[in-house]
C-alpha cells in the first residue's frame, strides 16, 4: 500500500514543513510552526525522523538557558513519537554575517566564527544519535568575478573540512559529513556547483573517508543535468551518505516541489535506482509547501512526497518484474554492458593480436544494429503511467 511506515526511512528538514513562504517578492504566508508540533504531525504520518539546522530548533541568538529548554521539548517530542534525527545541519547563510559566505569567507573572524558554530551543533547531533552531518554552501560564491579567488577559496574550503573531521574524530563520534552542491542561488554561483565537483574535491580531503555527498534532485536539474546519473557516480565511489528528495521544473530558480513533481520521469529512475542499488540511508525530503497553501496544504504536500515514493516504487519493481521488460533489456544488451571488456584472463596483448576486434571487425554491420532503446523505454513509460 502507499501508507507510509517508520519503516520506509521517510525524514523530513524541521524548515521544509516550517518553511513560512517568505520569498524575495513576499512576505511569510504562514506563521512559525513548532518544531515539537511538526514532530508530532510527521510521526502521525508515518515519517521516521526529522533533521534541522541548528537555528531552526534554537533561535538564533537563544542564551544558554533557553537553548537548553528548545532542545528538552525537542527531545521529549522525539521520545514521545520514536520519531529519530538521523541528520543534522548548519545554518551559515540567514544572518548577514555570513553575507560573503562562511567556511570561505574572505573575512578570516566570519570563518573561525562558521567553525565554531558548527562544531557546537556537531556535539548536538551526535548527542542526538544524527550519523549524517551535512555542509550545504550556500553562500560560499560569489557575484563577481574579482570577489573571489577560488583556489584560495577552496584552500579554506579543505582546511574548514579537515577541521571538522579531526575534531570528529578526536570525540569518537559516530557521525560522517555530506556535502551539498548546489549550482546558484542565493549566490550567483556557489562553490562546489555539482555532485561531479564535490566528489573530486572530497578526493583532496585530510580525512576523505569520512565525507560524502548529500545530492539534491532540484539543484542538479538547475544545471539541467541528469539526477539519477549523479546518483548512480555518487554511489560508484561509495560517497552517497545522504539524498534530498524533492522536484524541480527544469532550469530555473530553486523549486524545492514535492517529490514527484516537476520531473516525473527523473523521479521514476530515480527511484529505481535507489531501490535496486540497496541504497540504506534515510530517504529525506527537503521541499517547500508552496506558499499558496495553509497548514492543510503543508501536510497535504508532506504526504504527497511519501506517497509518490511508495507509488514510484512500485511502479520501479513492476517495471524489474515484467517478462517483457526483461527481454527488452536484453534487446537492448544490458546483458552485455555487464560483461568485462577483456575476457578473464585475457591481456592488452591478445586485444592487440585479435584481428576480429579490428582488421576482421565488421564495422559496417555493427553500425547498422538497432539498439531498441525505444521499446524499453516505452515499457518503462507504460508502467509508470498505469497502462501495464
Ligand atoms: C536549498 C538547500 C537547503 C539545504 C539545507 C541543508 O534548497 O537551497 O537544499 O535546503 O539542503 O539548508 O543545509
Ligand atoms: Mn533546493
Ligand atoms: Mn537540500
Ligand atoms: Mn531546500
Amino acid at each position: 500500500s502507499f501508507t507510509p511506515t517508520p519503516d520506509d526511512r521517510f525524514t523530513f528538514g524541521l524548515w521544509t514543513v516550517g518553511w513560512q513562504g517568505r520569498d524575495p517578492f513576499g512576505d511569510a504566508t504562514r506563521p512559525a510552526l513548532d518544531p515539537v508540533e511538526s514532530v508530532t504531525k510527521l510521526a502521525e504520518l508515518g515519517a521516521h525522523g526529522v533533521t534541522f539546522h541548528d537555528d531552526d530548533l534554537i533561535p538564533f541568538g537563544s542564551d544558554e538557558a533557553a537553548r537548553e529548554g528548545h532542545i528538552k521539548r525537542f527531545r521529549q517530542a522525539l521520545d514521545a513519537t520514536g520519531m529519530k534525527v538521523p541528520m543534522a545541519t548548519t545554518n551559515l547563510f540567514t544572518h548577514p554575517v555570513f553575507k560573503d559566505g562562511a567556511f570561505t569567507a574572505n573575512d578570516r573572524d566570519v570563518r573561525r566564527y562558521a567553525l565554531r558554530k558548527t562544531i557546537r551543533n556537531i556535539d548536538l547531533a551526535a548527542e542526538l544519535g544524527a550519523q549524517t552531518y551535512v555542509a550545504w554552501g550556500g553562500r560560499e560564491g560569489a557575484e563577481s568575478g574579482g570577489a573571489k579567488d577560488v583556489r584560495v577559496a577552496l584552500d579554506r574550503l579543505k582546511e574548514a573540512f579537515d577541521l571538522l573531521g579531526e575534531y570528529v574524530i578526536s570525540q569518537g563520534y559516530d557521525l560522517r559529513f555530506a556535502v551539498e552542491p548546489k549550482p546558484n542561488e542565493p549566490r550567483g554561483d556557489i562553490l562546489l556547483p555539482t555532485v561531479g565537483h564535490a566528489l573530486a574535491f572530497i578526493n583532496e580531503l585530510e580525512h576523505s573517508e569520512l565525507v560524502g555527498v548529500n545530492p539534491e534532485v532540484g539543484h542538479e536539474q538547475m544545471a539541467g543535468l541528469n539526477f539519477p546519473h549523479g546518483i548512480a557516480q555518487a554511489l560508484w565511489h561509495g560517497k552517497l551518505f545522504h539524498i534530498d528528495l524533492n522536484g524541480q521544473s527544469g532550469i530555473k530558480y530553486d523549486q524545492d516541489l514535492r517529490f514527484g513533481a516537476g520531473d516525473l520521469r527523473a523521479a521514476f529512475w530515480l527511484v529505481d535506482l535507489l531501490e535496486t542499488a540497496g541504497y540504506e540511508g534515510p530517504r529525506h525530503f527537503d521541499f517547500k509547501p508552496p506558499r499558496t497553501e495553509d497548514f492543510d496544504g503543508v501536510w497535504a504536500s508532506a504526504a504527497g512526497c511519501m506517497r509518490n515514493y511508495l507509488i514510484l516504487k512500485e511502479k520501479a519493481a513492476a517495471f524489474r518484474a515484467d517478462p517483457e521488460v526483461q527481454e527488452a533489456l536484453k534487446a537492448s544488451r544490458l546483458d552485455q554492458l555487464a560483461l568485462t571488456t577483456l575476457s578473464e584472463g585475457e591481456s592488452l596483448t591478445d586485444l592487440l593480436a585479435d584481428r576480429s576486434a579490428f582488421e576482421e571487425f565488421d564495422i559496417e554491420g555493427a553500425g547498422k544494429r538497432g539498439m531498441a532503446f525505444e521499446h524499453l523505454d516505452q515499457l518503462a513509460m507504460d508502467h509508470l503511467l498505469g497502462a501495464r
